[in-house]
């Protein structure tokens, strides 16, 4: 694996693999590797000729009071990972190289109105622009290629859908399954700061999901009450504080009334200054699929 950290030096480099008619693949992350993201790698390594996976903690999609300074990152342990995964090169660019003006000199924003207001948009405003500027320029960057996004941020990929639609990127998306913790947690870079306590309560948000789409396979299809359910779950542990439970349709990501067979579950809940966020559809709950989350 060949780690380039200046977007001309990856840009000629895939050249000349298209120039042989290879197949691109792009994993987008932002780094602090995990099984998660290494299942996408894996994913684009089996279905494309070259696979370039990017590193880049983007400044842009964090607000001025969110984790930004913090966010772990560790470059040695991304490059192990990303090459074990089947990664043909790892694009780790500085900040300087995206955004030659620095943060506060990025001008353009792209924006994808009404999908990115709701959820984790109420409370994280600027979350999503931030998010598709960057990924609006690395598709720039990497040209025509299937990119893999993992359904753990589901709205950041139902953006992410919208943006390449209306936008006509000759990109191909793929959204891959959440990797989970045999206890059901979400895999996260951001799991690493739960105490032990909360690390022990985490799994309740999964739980509480799963309890509520069982709910729904089991006939129950008013949101009030599968809210309800949901919460119940969640109050089992005190020291989780909810954001919000939603059960919602999975294209417009609106909140429905009476859920079906598509509608989604999300979930957003603290522990402490952690904030998790989980989401999952009936699909999830086949048994032979999903271990974790079938107990
Ligand atoms: O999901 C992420 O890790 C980031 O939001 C992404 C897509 C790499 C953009 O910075």
């Amino acid at each position: 694996m060949k780690t380039l950290t200046t977007i001309s030096e990856l840009r000629a480099e895939i050249a000349q693999h298209r120039l042989q008619g290879q197949s691109i693949g792009l994993v987008p992350t932002m780094g602090y590797l995990h099984s998660g993201h290494a299942s996408l790698i894996e994913r684009a390594a089996a279905e494309c000729d070259l696979v370039i996976t990017t590193v880049f903690v983007n400044p842009l999609q964090f607000a001025a009071t969110e984790d930004l300074s913090s966010y772990p990152r560790d470059a040695p342990g991304d490059s192990r990972t990303a090459a074990a995964a089947g990664a043909d090169l790892l694009f780790l660019p500085g900040l300087q190289e995206m955004y030659p003006l620095g943060r506060e000199g990025v001008l353009t924003s792209v924006s994808v109105n009404e999908l990115s207001a709701v959820m984790e948009g109420e409370s994280r405003p600027t979350h999503f622009a931030g998010m598709c500027t960057v990924v609006a320029k690395l598709f720039n960057i990497a040209g025509p290629c299937t990119a893999y996004f993992g359904k753990k941020d589901f709205q950041q990929l139902a953006i992410v859908q919208a943006m390449v639609r209306d936008l006509s990127f000759d990109v191909e998306l793929v959204g891959c399954e959440i990797c989970r913790e045999p206890d059901g947690l979400a895999m996260s870079s951001r799991n690493v700061y739960l105490s032990t306590e909360q690390r022990a309560a985490a799994p309740v948000l999964a739980q509480a999901l799963v309890a509520a789409a069982r709910s729904l396979s089991r006939g129950e299809t008013s949101v009030d009450r599968l809210r309800a359910t949901m919460m119940d779950v969640i109050s089992t542990q005190a020291i989780g504080q909810v954001e919000y439970l939603e059960v919602v349709d999975p294209i417009t990501l609106r909140p429905l009334t009476q859920a079906d067979a598509r509608s989604r579950f999300f979930g957003a809940v603290r522990f402490g200054s952690v904030r998790l966020i989980d989401n999952l559809d009936l699909s999830e709950l086949d048994l032979d699929s999903n271990a974790a989350i079938s107990q």
